[in-house]
């Protein structure tokens, strides 16, 4: 296995990094952590500097070491809290506003969560809204954040109201209903022990009321209830979505056996890029973007092939680029530009550089040794086109059973987002799902075998690959009548049928805004 991408830090915990801060911070932290404790149990007129330094066993004269005054500290302490709404309710969900009815679902989630909506946290809002004296200092840190929660709350109501097509709407009203239903909710919590608390109801009742205003939109995303596959919630703008799922994530683009000597080259079309792997005369592996730097056409239009002399040369107006990608001949302008390559199993992947958010290195932890593995001589076909959105393709392919795999051992690796490995014994085959616009997607498929295999083995696998292309077809066809079926507006999900765990794990992935 050959990496040419830095290898990932160890994960430190959150508790490791508190203490890896130096010893002011986190003293100021904590006194604002016992700040927070005295609001919740005297209110900021009952909060004095005493009960604060006793709760947060320092001594009082700390207290003027970081703040001027007992009012800094109440403010202080009123902004950490401003700041972690801010960082852990609306940014995530800011991420996911191209998915509007996923991102009210993790807006209900995150704005209910323990760690946000503690009885200790909730209540010391309210206490400063109740106190005439201290409102003008709540208003001047949090009006802002009120504003922009509530900017939050109206922009994903349009957008649900474009995506339903429910125009007769008022988004105002149902935005204000919403926030509402969670103002009550806190109200709730803040005269509760958390062993008291049902939040699970309670992100019942407010998933309730956006069912009640979007029924179609939510009730694929029930929670608890099985939900199925059906995921016509999770439709969001489709160039979002590809920036999200498919800039920074790496893609399967060729096996290292296709390009064996120096000037091989495999070419292949990708979510919104075209990519052009190379092995240069020292044997490095190269991907650059299939496109010439003086306009954006492909430089090759073949799976395969070789660049004979060692260049790269474009058709249109004549320029060349070396194996490594730099301009040769008279022309001395930009050179290709460059994909990060990851290698491992014999196969090859690669990563936009350019990505704002780099996804983790493919895990083929589940695969066996496949390095020697051969392209199939039609290794590579056309892509098959999907009248379904790549989502819905990805999930039916999951849920199905590969012919033969309950008679022979099978290995298979979902890679995400959107690829699926499958090893049979001397065969290995992998499926690549694309987003052809929105509704639509590509299926690629690529297939290689361990060399010298005999003749029996050989007719065994042939067999084997022809049960794969039907089955293949017919899944392809079952994800396309399953997007038919998604547009009844009458239809109901039966919340009875649990998902599989792979389907499972497929929607909290596109739930989940940290993959
Ligand atoms: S477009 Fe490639 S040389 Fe002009």
């Amino acid at each position: 296995m050959t990496r040419s991408v830095k290898k990932k830090k160890k994960a430190v915990t959150a508790d490791q990094e508190v203490l890896r801060q130096p010893l002011p911070i986190r003293q100021r932290q904590r006194l604002i952590d016992a700040c927070i404790t005295a609001l919740h149990l005297y209110g900021p007129t009952g909060t004095t500097v005493a009960r604060v330094v006793a709760i947060a066993k320092l001594s009082p004269g700390i207290v003027r070491f970081y703040f001027r005054s007992k009012a800094a500290m109440l403010v202080a302490s009123l902004q950490f809290l401003a700041t972690e709404f801010e960082d852990r309710v609306v940014t995530p969900v800011v991420a996911l506003r191209g998915q509007p009815a996923l991102a009210l679902q993790r807006l209900v989630e995150l704005y209910l969560d323990p760690e946000i909506a503690s009885p200790r946290k909730v209540a010391v809002w309210y206490a400063f809204w109740g106190e005439a004296s201290a409102r003008q200092e709540y208003l001047a840190i949090c009006g802002q954040k009120d504003a922009n929660f509530a900017a939050l709350v109206h922009d994903l109501v349009d957008r649900m109201i474009v995506s339903s097509g429910r125009r007769h709407l008022d988004s105002e009203a149902v935005a204000l209903g919403l926030i509402g239903v969670l103002e009550m909710l806190w109200q709730g919590f803040a005269f509760e022990e958390e062993a008291n608390i049902d939040r699970a109801l309670a992100r019942r009742r407010c998933m309730a009321y956006l069912r009640s205003v979007f029924p179609r939109e939510f009730a694929a995303l029930d929670e608890g209830a099985g939900a199925g596959r059906v995921i016509r919630g999770m439709h969001g703008d489709p160039l979002e979505e590809r920036e999200k799922f498919f800039r920074g994530a790496w893609q399967f683009a060729g096996h290292e056996q296709e390009i064996p000597g120096s000037g091989d080259y495999v070419a292949l079309d990708l979510a919104d890029t075209r990519v052009l792997v190379v092995r240069d005369a020292a044997g490095t592996v190269r991907a650059f973007r299939n496109a010439c730097r003086s306009l954006p056409h492909a430089l090759v239009s073949t799976r395969r092939g070789r660049f004979a002399d060692a260049s790269i040369a474009c058709a249109l107006h004549g320029l060349s680029y070396g194996l490594d990608g730099r301009p040769v001949g008279s022309h001395e302008g930009a050179g290709l530009l460059q994909f990060e390559v990851y290698r491992s199993h014999g196969l090859i992947f690669v990563r936009s550089p350019a990505a704002a958010r780099p996804w983790p290195e493919p895990d083929l932890a589940g695969i066996g040794a496949a390095s020697d593995y051969l392209p199939l001589p039609d290794a590579a076909g056309s892509p098959w086109p999907v009248e379904a959105d790549w989502k819905i393709v990805m999930l039916q392919l999951l849920e199905s059973r590969p012919p033969g795999a309950t008679t022979s051992p099978w290995r298979r690796q979902f890679l995400r987002p959107n690829m699926l490995v499958e090893q049979r014994p001397g065969a290995l085959s992998i499926l690549q799902v694309l987003p052809a616009g929105a509704g639509r997607s590509r299926v690629q498929q690529f297939e290689y075998a361990a060399p010298a295999a005999d003749p029996q083995a050989l007719a065994g696998e042939e067999r084997a690959r022809s049960l794969m292309r039907v089955q293949l077809e017919r899944e392809l066809a079952i994800a396309a009548s399953t997007q038919q079926g998604e547009a009844d507006p009458d239809y109901e999900v039966d919340a009875s049928v649990a998902p599989s765990p792979a389907t499972a794990a497929f929607r909290r992935m596109l739930l989940d805004a940290d993959y």
